[in-house]
């Protein structure tokens, strides 16, 4: 018989110390319910980066996305507010906004020409005269909880959400010194990848103990023994020192600096940093087998004397992403096979992926036990 969705989240113990745990068992990364669970209850309850402050910085500029399956649209408006909308029209459910990102000065749906405001306000319907018992004011578009951070925007689906600041935690003030705002926009890398969300966070959240093996040439320019891992609230920093390498020539002339930082944010945000250099990685889970990773590239200088060097950049970042992807869709099909359940975990390397099993296992039971005592 199939085991129920409540024994399949009790079969993990979110307080077994690193040294006695085991990694979430696999169910978790091929059960269907567990994937709906976690769009209830951890994507539609957590903040979720969907753009860049600069590209919602004038009124009209827009932003579209979609955040637990939910169709969304974030707006600059006239008075200057920033605002987020579930993209979703009052009529018949069409999306108002069609395109990625723009600039508009009034949201029109395609379907039968209604018109939003910025801010938006139902402001007008083709062809509605005559209806009666229909209140514009009550037929705006939903709005949601839309804040800023450095230069991302972030919304969140639950209203009762703690502000963003609170969610970030000490995140805030780790990353502050690394200066991220000051760097630009430069380009985009998408992968979709046949394996669960968990497994590449996972793959990321192993305090570098892959990267000797799988990554021969960023290995080359990390003093891997020296290699931190810190855990705090809600976040985890890897960190290691930069050695000069002889090595692999291509990765040393564009990962370069001191260190080199990788920030997790729970559950599914990830901001890499090297001098004059960070990549954002977004996970987003398509469905169990699934998952579309945006990795969002920035640099110090974005002219045009630099493009040929930040390029090398992004194709040093794609090479390391394309050596990951292939053994994530491996661990997917291991995950499903008879033969196994659960692994260990190393205690040097990878403390970040127990904090992330267990922030997930209490989100999930916790919200489990606060809906079960609301129903
Ligand atoms: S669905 Fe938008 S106007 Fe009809
Ligand atoms: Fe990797």
């Amino acid at each position: 018989m199939q085991p129920s969705i409540e024994q399949i989240l009790s079969s993990y113990d979110d307080h077994t110390p690193l040294s006695q745990a085991s990694t979430i068992p696999s169910d978790w990364y091929v059960d269907p319910r567990i994937a709906d669970l976690e769009r209830l209850r951890v994507f539609s309850k957590t903040w979720q980066l969907v753009a860049r402050t600069d590209q919602v910085r004038n009124p009209g500029q827009f932003v579209t996305n979609t955040v637990a399956g939910e169709p969304i649209v974030v707006v600059r408006g006239n008075d200057g507010v920033l605002r987020a909308f579930y993209n979703v029209c009052r009529h018949h459910a069409a999306a108002v906004v069609t395109q990625p990102c723009g600039q508009a000065s009034l949201l029109h749906c395609p379907y039968h020409g209604w018109n939003y405001g910025l801010d938006g306000s139902l402001k007008g319907m083709p062809e509605f005269d005559g209806v009666e018992n229909f209140d514009r004011a009550q037929n705006g578009l939903v709005p949601m909880r839309v804040e800023r951070w450095e230069c991302f925007v972030f919304v969140n689906l639950d209203g009762h959400a703690k502000p963003l600041a609170e969610f970030l935690g000490g995140l805030v003030t780790r990353v502050a010194p690394l200066g991220i705002s000051k760097l630009h926009y430069f380009d985009r890398r998408t992968y979709n990848i046949h394996c669960n969300w968990k497994v590449f966070v996972d793959n990321f959240l192993d305090g570098g103990y892959h990267v000797p093996h799988l990554h021969k040439g960023l290995n080359s320019v990390l003093d891997y023994k020296q290699y931190t891992i810190e855990n705090e609230d809600r976040y985890c920093l890897q960190s290691s020192p930069m050695v000069a390498s002889d090595e692999d020539v291509a990765t040393g002339a564009v990962r370069k600096g001191d260190r080199a930082w990788y920030f997790w944010q729970h559950p599914n945000l990830m901001i890499n940093c090297y001098a004059g250099y960070m990549d954002t990685n977004l996970v987003i889970p398509v469905d169990v087998d699934h998952c579309t990773v945006v990795f969002d590239f920035y640099f110090a200088d974005v002219g045009e004397a630099s493009r040929a060097y930040n390029e090398q950049s992004v194709s040093i970042g794609n090479r390391v992403q394309e050596e990951d992807l292939g053994i994530c869709e491996d661990v997917q099909r291991g995950l499903k096979s008879r033969a196994y359940r659960a692994g260990r975990l190393s205690v040097r390397r990878e403390a970040g992926e127990h904090l992330f099993h267990r922030l997930l296992a209490a989100d999930l039971k916790s919200n489990i036990k606060s809906s079960a005592a609301s129903d």
